[in-house]
């Protein structure tokens, strides 16, 4: 397993607008020396900005600088970078607490790295660091003629107040996200993304470093795709032994080279890896890939060594695919880059791809060639080490000769940043993922309900849902969806028309259809008038239209053209069984040719697939000089794949969704709550007392209850709320209290209400090993209303889901609940209400009132708010709760929330 990486705001690395990257890191004590060196470094002009004095400042006041100790009073990040063998500071900002809420924050960036956004990204992540530890203001004072300064402040996106002191300009930011503060981020890390992987992409001299003599060696290969392709810039080998290799100039060492290359291929042994990563630092290689094997997949000691390489890649500001990958690949005619040690060049295309297998890259490959799929470029990421899947996602979206994204992928690195992306890209660039493995979530302790409910696959399908991404589920799927993707215009609607000369394969499709969301309707009296003018009295004409075995290739050819004129349909698929051998050149020629009149006369285009049933023929192409038909061997496959992107086309068309902000949350109270339950009794359940404190600051209302600790005190309790009451064991350890007798139901009057505290009471002094008795709680009974039940369990990759669905016993029985990855958009929290099965209840059921959904949504979406913002709550279960008809919202009746150390919580 590649290591989790780690880019929070406190560390990480950040990638600067030119592409190179630096480290980020909060200051330690023993940095007091380098940033010393690096304010003495900088010109009298940043010095007065930054420290308003000719000079820099004393050396108690740099170490206190580098003591952030108490981020609660002030802090400090340093961005480094690997300069003449030593890592030095490159820019540095700070903030120091000037009242509860406001801090003063002031930066300083190398003279030399001026206009690279450092100065941006550092007051991001100190807004950051600032919004964590409590502040809601960062305050500035800049010289009036420090523009660069002012700039960075007017444009972070953050809500700006600047005022005139005494020449001086006073600065206020206000620190609550803004959309725009989120979108000028997005777009700021995509900008310099996309330039930090051009030099892999578009090289202009590329070093294969491991070149063998041997031509069986993988280095040899290397060098032989990347020379044999017509790769457009210089290309070189490295190898201490030889001064030629397959006919290309070999060097000793990157040092030698007539050039500094800016692309580096790596196939030297592993031990070797990181001294040739020296070389290429001390060349200027931008970009590395690196093919060598045996590291983080091998275990502990090869999980260090690749640890000890990304910190190298990362010092110097490069940036690296793999190791243990097998190459990457451009086809764009004007670079035509074969760096993997395959010499098959693909078809160039409009399909960015993606593996995170080498064995199925070099499959991929192959099946694209055998199906004629062009490609734009390829990438095996292997480790994924510093180069991920994310970034990937961002340069594709930018990059013109990209449509169609697809991703083989085995495990997400950060799943919840990929979210934010594939979302986004999603929304112009369709993306496939054929996901291997199922996500093993852990043995959880089925502490709630939720936590039992979210197996397997739940936080994958969640984010695909959410995210518009097409599913395959097999490699066949995933070929033909992008081959669907890349060479159709995609559907206007879920109609489909289906014509074929045999009965079984069209059955078998319609079904497929059907199974996959489409529509295959009855064609119009119009076009089966139309059909039967030329068709014998046999076929079918209503759809699927069958021309029967004795289908001629002219009666083919004006089916076509007419069910794609007409308006009965938005895609066609088109099946053909071999009747006799002779048939089948004919009939492909007749296809071809109801094809091109269709398109020429057709005032709409729409999608065409082919299934061709014809074993002996199985290479076949329907190939023009303006499209490729995707072909299949079976019926069902088009369907499938046309299903998928009819839902994708549904999805696109949504409006994208907000995570909608409230005004009535109180999460300071929630969150001491929290810590104060931690620190008291450290991890587990919150008592029956803070959860509904925790609730109602959250305004998630909680029916009038109480606990009470005697049963003179329960009796009152239930006669004040009302009667019916139920009575339960208030418990913050035991989850299923109605097996122990700690739950009693619509009691009637006081005597019952006293019976049931002494039966509970009584139970557990019989059994001290079940819990101590804390008290019970009185809620009175909810008699209407549907029961639902709703929580949150973390993913250890995912982070936070929040689960809804059919609640009380029919969890245990039915498991209707579905789960989605925060945050929750509104439209997020309305399609998981709807994507239940049991949604009908609540729609209303055979005179049974419909449920409140809106006051449903407002609740999923305060949970969603909750889990984000408090990342001490790890679980979290709702049940049952009673949705209300409409206008009289929810009755929650029993809550339980569980809270860990803030180290349990993921992906964040
Ligand atoms: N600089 C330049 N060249 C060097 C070098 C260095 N520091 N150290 C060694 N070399 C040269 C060697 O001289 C040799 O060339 P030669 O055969 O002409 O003498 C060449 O590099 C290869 O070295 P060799 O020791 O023969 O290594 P190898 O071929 O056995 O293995 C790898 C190298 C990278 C192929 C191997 O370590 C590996 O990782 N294989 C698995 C790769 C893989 O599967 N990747 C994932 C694919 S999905």
């Amino acid at each position: 397993m590649p290591p989790v990486r780690d880019d929070g705001p406190d560390a990480g690395h950040t990638i600067l607008s030119n592409g190179t990257t630096a480290l980020l890191r909060i200051a330690q004590p023993g940095d007091a020396d380098q940033l010393q060196h690096f304010v003495e470094r900088l010109s009298p002009a940043a010095t007065r900005h930054r420290f308003f004095s000719e000079t820099a400042p004393p050396a108690e006041v740099i170490r206190a600088l580098c003591d952030s100790s108490h981020p609660q009073r002030s802090l400090t990040l340093l961005a480094l970078r690997r300069q003449d063998d030593a890592l030095r500071i490159i820019a540095s900002g700070s903030y120091h607490a000037r009242g509860p809420h406001r801090a003063e924050v002031a930066m300083a960036v190398d003279d030399r790295l001026h206009g690279l956004g450092l100065g941006t990204i550092l007051l991001e992540r100190l807004a950051l660091l600032a919004i964590r530890h409590g502040f809601t203001k960062l305050w500035a004072v800049t010289h009036a003629d420090n523009l660069a300064m002012r700039e960075v402040f007017a444009t972070s996106g953050f809500t700006v107040e600047e005022h005139l002191e005494g020449g001086d300009m006073e600065v206020e930011l206000s620190l609550t996200p803004t959309d725009q503060s989120v979108r000028q981020s997005e777009w700021r890390e995509r900008v310099a993304t996309t330039a930090s992987l051009r030099p892999l992409f578009e090289p202009h001299a590329v070093a294969v470093i491991g070149a063998s003599r041997s031509p069986q060696s993988i280095g040899y290969r290397l060098l032989h795709a990347l020379d044999s392709n017509g790769f457009h810039g210089r290309c070189y080998a490295i190898n201490p032994h030889a001064s030629q290799i397959a006919g290309i100039g070999a060097f000793p060492s990157l040092r030698v080279l007539p050039e500094p290359v800016d692309l580096a291929v790596i196939a030297v042994p592993k031990d070797a890896v990181l001294s040739v990563v020296d070389d290429c630092a001390a060349t200027g290689v931008r970009a590395l890939v690196v093919i060598t094997a045996g590291f983080a997949e091998v275990g502990e000691e090869g999980g260090r060594l690749q640890a000890q390489l990304l910190e190298k890649v990362r010092q110097h500001g490069m940036r690296m695919v793999g190791p243990n990958c097998f190459g990457i690949l451009n086809t764009d005619p004007a670079v035509r880059l074969n760096a993997t040690f395959t010499s098959t060049f693909p078809l160039a295309g409009s399909i960015a791809m993606s593996s995170q297998s080498g064995a199925l890259g070099l499959a991929l490959l192959a099946a694209s060639e055998r199906l004629q799929l062009g490609l734009s470029t390829f990438v095996s990421v292997g480790n994924k080490a510093d180069v991920s899947v994310n970034d990937l996602l961002q340069y594709w979206e930018n990059d013109a000769a990209t449509n169609v994204i697809i991703l083989y992928v085995e495990s997400f690195g950060n799943p919840r940043r990929f979210a934010q992306i594939a979302r986004r890209v999603s929304r112009n660039k369709p993306i496939v993922v054929l996901k291997a493995g199922r996500t093993a979530s852990g043995k959880r302790a089925a502490g709630s309900h939720t936590a039992a409910l979210a197996s397997n696959d739940v936080a994958v399908e969640a984010l695909f849902q959410q995210t518009g991404i097409l599913r395959a589920e097999t490699l066949e799927d995933m070929f033909a969806l992008a081959a669907g993707l890349s060479d159709q215009p995609l559907p206007t609607g879920n109609r489909v028309g289906i014509i074929t000369n045999a009965g079984g394969p069209a059955i078998l499709c319609a079904d497929a259809c059907e199974a996959s969301g489409l529509d295959v309707p009855e064609l119009s009296q119009a076009t089966i008038s139309h059909l039967a003018s030329f068709l014998p009295p046999a076929a079918a004409l209503r759809n699927p239209v069958d021309l029967i075995a004795s289908a001629d290739p002219e009666q083919y050819a004006l089916a076509i053209a007419a069910l794609l004129k007409s308006d009965d349909i938005d895609a066609l698929i088109i099946l053909y069984i071999a009747v006799t051998a002779t048939d089948v050149d004919p009939i492909a020629e007749g296809i071809k040719k109801g094809i091109l009149t269709a398109r020429a006369t057709a005032p709409v285009k729409k999608p065409i697939y082919i299934g061709w049933m014809v074993e002996t023929d199985r290479e076949r192409r329907f190939s023009f000089t303006s499209e490729t038909i995707p072909t299949f061997v079976l019926p069902e496959l088009p369907a499938r794949a046309l299903g998928k992107i009819a839902g994708y086309v549904q999805w696109r068309e949504r409006p994208a969704g907000m995570v909608p902000d409230f005004d009535d949350l109180d999460l300071s109270t929630v969150t001491r709550i929290c810590r104060d339950a931690l620190a008291a009794r450290g991890e587990g359940w919150l008592t029956a007392a803070e959860t509904r404190t925790l609730l109602s600051a959250m305004s998630i209302p909680l029916p009038a209850s109480g606990v009470v600790t005697g049963a003179e005190e329960a009796a009152l309790l239930a006669e004040q709320i009302g009667f019916p009451v139920a009575v339960k064991l208030a418990s913050h350890t035991l989850v299923h209290k109605t097996e122990i007798g700690g739950v009693h139901l619509n009691l009637t009057n006081k005597a019952d209400v006293r019976r049931a505290y002494e039966q509970i009471a009584a139970r557990l002094a019989e059994d001290a090993s079940l819990d101590v008795m804390e008290g019970v709680l009185i809620q009175p009974m909810v008699k209407d209303g549907v029961e639902v039940m709703a929580g949150m369990v973390q993913d250890p990759s995912f982070g936070p889901l929040i689960g809804f669905g059919l609640g009380g016993i029919h969890v245990e029985i039915l498991g209707d609940v579905r789960f989605r990855i925060t945050p929750l958009t509104e439209l997020d929290a309305a399609d998981l209400i709807r994507s239940i099965k049991g949604y009908r209840l609540l729609q209303g059921y055979r005179g049974h009132p419909p449920a409140d959904v809106d006051a449903i949504q407002d609740l999923l979406l305060r949970l969603s708010r909750l889990v984000e913002e408090v990342p001490e709550i790890v679980e979290l279960d709702l049940n049952p709760i009673f949705a209300m008809p409409p206008g009289q919202g929810y009755q929650i009746v029993d809550a339980r929330i569980r809270v860990a150390g803030t180290a349990a919580r993921v992906g964040r």
